[in-house]
């Protein structure tokens, strides 16, 4: 099952990877989405962060101005955020099967996460954020740029597994899930600038109560 690969890859390249993270300077398109997050959202607002990882960069930066939950699918990748972000929340969660509250975050931010998602689960995994936020609560993600139906490869030396569609495809899913999408921009992998893959990030809005109405 795909996502036993991802869990048990992450398991064994969590430090690995977490390394590479905060070596490889980060796109500056990933500070500026981030920043733009944080203009819309009180101080101490609660975010999730979706995919969290090892928790750096980005969960780290988010629980410097928010109060933040981090969730990922590795035991290890939460053993090692808990490590290195002490005074975050961090569970072990599929993200495809949250049970949070329902308008339960101001934001929830997703970055690199949902591409490790079989992408047939990609509509149900955004109604399920767009549920757990507020009216007018926002969706920062990083999706896929470029069609890729699914596929086991080797990444930092373990078998893992990547499924996304393309950009537009990734916008009009958003759009149906319900949100306005007020930025997209097509991103390259500043992690593994060999591979000259792209990402689509993204900052969308939940429609407050006001304009659903
Ligand atoms: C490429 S890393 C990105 C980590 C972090 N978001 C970042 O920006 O550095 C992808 C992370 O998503 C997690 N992940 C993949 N599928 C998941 C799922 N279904 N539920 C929760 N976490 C998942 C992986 O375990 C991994 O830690």
């Amino acid at each position: 099952m795909e996502k036993d690969v991802v869990r048990t890859g992450y398991d064994v390249i969590a430090t690995d990877y977490t390394t590479a993270r905060l070596q490889n300077a980060a796109h500056p398109a990933q500070r500026s989405f981030l920043e733009e997050l944080a203009v819309h959202l009180p101080r101490r607002a609660p975010v999730l962060d979706a995919g969290c990882g090892g928790g750096v960069p980005v969960t780290r930066w988010l629980s410097e101005r928010f109060s933040v939950t981090g969730i990922d699918i590795s035991d290890e990748q939460v053993r090692l955020a808990r490590e290195l972000v002490p005074d975050v929340q961090f569970l072990c969660r599929d993200m495809t099967v949250l049970d949070f509250p329902d308008e339960a975050f101001d934001a929830i931010c997703c970055l690199y996460a949902m591409i490790h998602v079989p992408r047939d689960e990609h509509l149900p995994l955004l109604h399920s954020f767009n549920r757990m936020l507020r009216p007018g609560g926002f969706l920062l993600s990083c999706m896929g740029a470029g069609e890729w139906p699914g596929e086991v490869e080797e990444f930092f030396g373990a078998p893992m597994y990547w499924s996304h569609y393309d950009a537009d495809t990734n916008l009009h899913l958003v759009q149906r899930t319900g949100f306005h999408v007020l930025r997209h921009e097509i991103v390259p992998d500043s992690l593994d600038p060999e591979t000259a893959s792209n990402h689509l990030f993204l900052l969308a809005q939940k429609p407050d109560a006001a304009s659903t109405t």
